[in-house]
């Protein structure tokens, strides 16, 4: 059975034989132990490297290149036969690329696997249910919990509402509804819009942002299909009151839906890393399913996410079986059908390369950076901090002066804040990055420099993208905000710009 004990880094690979089945060949433990080397330098390399310049990266190459020549050369000087060297240098670069060829090998056999053909490539099913077996005992599941990787929060989020609704048409609902803070993932609104569901914003507490649990109680009707908690919710970075909505879960016997999607890999690790944390899991009697990103603070490449349930039978309501295709059986567990095994494999590789320990590690820091930059926020007069965050996410707002006009003045010092709006705000989202010495102290200093010179005039009207953002919250008619946005999304897709742009070199034609 897989559990928590591979959660311990590379020297945890050893047990990894055991785990083989007879079905697994040996070569195939060899390749993801070489997938997690592999992975573990290319870290290495790009961290040492990030600070790094192109010229300075072909330039040492350079160097060390010449210089491997040279003392190999130095060696077999005093056999002082020219073809001895020519030899030793030619064996030296066959070596090499015989490496290249096998590393691209291994990559390539799991860039190209595919979990929907899961007797095709063992492999990774076995990577994909490990994933899952290791976060469901990270959020406490019991020994029925399940789920599976998907491709990131989003189709998490769907994947539950799509089972719960499910639920509901068989409880003979006819217009399913989701009830869910108003602070929740617009990932919510989108399930609503696909699978034909109704979405109920609950109002939330003004002072510490949690959702309003009284009128989320009020909101439940026969209709209701799921409730949901966020943990932390994503736009200022609170714990939903997780405890109590569970009861009214019980209660009234509906599933809830926590979404760990932002900080479900800190929020496992907090009790460990030294910070307390109402239980927010599967602990909760109340708690039926929980997504958390593999690909945010998981540490995994962009593209993978899980979504847990706390018993199988929630599972089944998410699958989709065509039996009479003419393709032959088709079921699929969520919305993708080919899935990308190498994004499952990657995932895993950085769940056993980080550990328990490196997990805890960063969680550490993450965490008490962000309580650092909240504490020193808080002091600042003019500005306020959204209720009490407890992981990673710090929101700032004002009631003296437009917060916008403090996110043009952080950007142009290079710091990327997310805008919000209903109420106007901005938030910092503390990674890895921000627990750099001196970085938090930085932002911290920035942030003082600021507010002090635009308190200076604190009714200046903003200017350039803070007003844009400013006025697109306060068009009234919703309808003209999304056509402009759709307008946006048709011109990520357009090549019209790279057209005029090359225009003055092959001289042919103007903007159209
Ligand atoms: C990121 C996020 C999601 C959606 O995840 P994607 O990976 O962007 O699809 C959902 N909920 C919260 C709270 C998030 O932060
Ligand atoms: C295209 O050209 C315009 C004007 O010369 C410039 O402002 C813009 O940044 C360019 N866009 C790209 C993608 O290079």
């Amino acid at each position: 059975m897989t559990n928590f004990h591979h959660l311990q880094g590379l020297q945890s690979l050893l047990p990894l034989i055991s785990l083989v089945t007879r079905k697994d060949s040996a070569l195939e433990v060899y390749k993801e132990m070489l997938l997690l080397y592999l992975e573990e330098g290319r870290r290495q390399v790009n961290s040492r490297c990030a600070e790094l310049e192109p010229w300075q990266i072909i330039g040492a190459t350079f160097i060390t290149t010449l210089g491997a020549v040279w003392i190999k050369g130095f060696l077999f000087q005093h056999e002082s036969n020219i073809s001895h060297v020519m030899h030793g240098n030619l064996r030296w670069l066959i070596f090499c690329v015989s490496c290249y060829f096998f590393c691209c090998q291994v990559y390539g056999d799991f860039a190209w696997s595919n979990p929907l053909h899961p007797d095709i490539f063992p492999g990774v099913r076995k990577m994909e249910a490990e994933v899952v077996r290791m976060s469901c005992t990270l959020f406490h599941g019991g020994p029925n919990s399940c789920g599976t990787v998907t491709s990131g929060g989003t189709e998490s989020i769907l994947m539950a509402c799509k089972a719960y609704r499910d639920m509901a048409y068989e409880r003979g609902v006819k217009y399913p509804e989701i009830l869910a803070p108003v602070s929740v993932h617009a990932a919510f609104d989108k399930a609503a819009h696909y699978f034909g569901m109704k979405l109920i914003h609950i109002p939330l507490d003004k002072k510490t942002m949690k959702v309003d649990v009284k009128a989320m109680k009020r909101a439940i009707t026969k209709n209701t299909a799921m409730l949901v908690c966020s943990a932390p919710q994503f736009p200022h970075g609170i714990m939903d009151p997780i405890e109590e909505v569970s009861e009214l879960a019980v209660r009234y016997n509906l599933p809830l839906h926590v979404d760990a999607c932002l900080g479900g890999f800190l929020i496992v690790f907090m009790a460990k890393a030294g910070y307390k944390l109402a239980p927010f899991d599967f602990r909760l009697k109340g708690v039926t399913s929980i997504s958390a990103d593999t690909h945010k603070y998981g540490y995994a490449p962009k593209g993978s996410s899980v979504i847990l349930y706390s018993d199988k039978k929630y599972r089944h309501y998410q699958y989709f079986v065509a039996p009479d295709w003419q393709g032959g059986i088709y079921a699929s567990p969520s919305v993708a059908g080919s899935r990308p095994g190498g994004i499952i494999a990657a995932c895993w590789a950085t769940m056993m390369h980080m550990g328990e320990s490196g997990y805890i590690d960063a969680t550490k820091k993450i965490i008490s950076t962000a309580r650092k930059i909240k504490a020193e926020i808080r002091k600042i007069k003019s500005v306020t901090v959204f209720g009490d965050p407890e992981v990673s996410v710090v929101a700032i707002g004002s009631d003296v002066f437009d917060i916008f006009r403090l996110s043009n003045a952080l950007t142009t010092k290079g710091w990327n804040l997310n805008t919000l709006q209903y109420p106007s705000s901005i938030h910092i989202c503390c990674t890895v990055l921000h627990t750099r010495p001196g970085v938090a102290d930085r932002f911290i200093r920035d942030v003082q420099e600021q507010v002090a010179i635009i308190m200076k005039n604190p009714k200046e009207k903003t200017t350039g993208m803070g007003a844009i953002y400013g006025m697109a919250q306060s068009i009234p008619d919703r309808s003209m905000v999304t056509e402009i946005s759709q307008g946006f999304l048709d011109c990520l897709y357009s090549t019209e710009v790279a057209k005029s742009n090359n225009s003055h070199m092959n001289g042919n034609g103007k903007a159209h």
